[in-house]
């Protein structure tokens, strides 16, 4: 299959009130940041294949290159509470800024790590909408390691 081909049971977009929903729980656990070096606060919504959403802020560092994004924090919540085969059908990525805004590099291959070709990415856009775009735009050639 085609990476940017929707895989089965995936469908490539979301009901718009789920869509609010996943946005609104972004926005709402980036209060949560702990973000005094930036004040960047940034939160992440992660809807799972089974329906759950799991969602996670950014936390700094005084040591700065310590931070853990707010996405990477709710990937790695999801994996606690649902174990390492969950796949995410969709993430929101909202901060208190009302900065446009894009998951960086590295939180890019994290998503890459449990999603499929089209799980669907939210950020805030330069006009003040919400965008989206599919993993599979986000980062084409993400690494895979082939033992
Ligand atoms: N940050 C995120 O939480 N997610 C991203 O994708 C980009 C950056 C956080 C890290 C840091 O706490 C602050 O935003 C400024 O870089």
């Amino acid at each position: 299959m085609s990476p940017n081909q929707p895989s089965p049971g995936h469908p490539t977009s979301l009901d718009p009130a789920q869509a609010a929903d996943l946005q609104q729980r972004a926005i709402a656990v980036a209060h949560h940041a702990y973000a005094p070096y930036s004040n960047f606060r940034v939160g992440a919504a992660v809807l799972l294949a089974d329906g759950t959403i799991v969602t996670g802020c950014n936390v700094e560092n005084a040591s700065y290159r310590l931070t853990t994004c707010a996405e990477q924090s709710a990937i790695a919540a999801a994996i606690s509470q649902h174990g390492p085969a969950i796949r995410i059908r969709a993430i929101a990525v909202a901060n208190l800024n009302s900065t446009a805004s894009q998951p960086c590099g590295a939180c890019r291959q994290t998503i890459h790590e449990f999603s499929t070709p089209n799980t669907l990415i939210f950020f805030p856009a330069q006009d003040g909408s919400i965008a989206s775009t599919t993993v599979a735009e986000l980062i084409p050639g993400a690494f895979i390691l082939k033992k």
